[in-house]
């Protein structure tokens, strides 16, 4: 599918916040509770979700800090944003499915378009002319950049590109998080992620369920 699905029946969810805020641990949970309450979900991610752009991501998301700049980086993101929705997204949405994604254009909004270089102006351009789909929800996991800086490290592996560009960082991608909130009140939910992993679970079903709607249960 090369263009947005005229008009769907899916509903599609994203979950945003800095590294290690508990994104794809509570992406991963409302998926399940979805499922358990019978929805059709597609669980995915960015940068990622189809194969090209999971091989897109590899460049994104290893190896040194300066390995792009901040421009060559922001037409990557596209380049697997781009990929993710003729490959997995879109056709969800026109297939009547829920899609949770770990991620979306909020982040290149927020990393791109604010804390790593201020190319906003180009960020929403770019997302007009090659992407023109948003979430009908927006989840922003927000947790303080200390704790969420220590799980991330805790968790290891080699997918620290934008971790390693440190504390002020993040806390730059915290206060872009709720501008971005404040901006959109339309789609965007702000969830205390500070709390044990059951309680955000509760808030972000919570917020799901009032997305989808009575009678949206499959
Ligand atoms: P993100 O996708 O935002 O980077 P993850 O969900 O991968 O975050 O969580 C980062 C690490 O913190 C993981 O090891 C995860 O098990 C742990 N974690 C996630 N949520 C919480 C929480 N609410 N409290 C404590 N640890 C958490
Ligand atoms: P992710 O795997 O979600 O990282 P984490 O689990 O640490 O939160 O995303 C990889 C990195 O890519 C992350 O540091 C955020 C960054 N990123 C952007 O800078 N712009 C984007 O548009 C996206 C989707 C991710």
């Amino acid at each position: 599918m090369t263009a947005p699905p005229a008009a769907t029946t899916g509903h599609f969810i994203s979950l945003e916040g800095i590294d290690g805020s508990g994104k794809s641990t509570q992406a991963q949970r409302l998926a399940d509770t979805l499922r358990a309450e019978g929805h059709d979900v597609v669980l995915t991610r960015e940068p990622g979700g189809a194969p090209g752009a999971e091989a897109i991501r590899e460049l994104l998301v290893t190896g040194d800090g300066a390995r792009w700049s901040a421009v060559a980086e922001l037409l990557l993101f596209n380049a697997a944003r781009r990929d993710h929705l003729e490959n997995t997204i879109w056709p969800a949405l026109a297939a009547g499915r829920v899609v949770v994604c770990d991620r979306f254009a909020d982040s290149t909004r927020v990393y791109q378009g604010v804390a790593r270089a201020p190319l906003g102006d180009l960020v929403e351009r770019l997302h007009r002319l090659v992407i023109g789909t948003d979430p009908d929800l927006t989840v922003i996991i927000d947790t303080d950049p200390e704790t969420a800086l220590a799980r991330g490290r805790a968790r290891g592996g080699t997918e620290d590109r934008f971790e390693r560009f440190g504390l002020p960082f993040q806390q730059a991608l915290r206060d872009g998080f709720a501008t971005l909130a404040r901006d959109n009140p339309d789609r965007c939910r702000i969830v205390d992620g500070n709390r044990a992993p059951d309680a955000v679970a509760a808030d972000v079903a919570a917020l799901a369920a009032a997305a989808l709607g009575p009678g949206n249960a499959a």
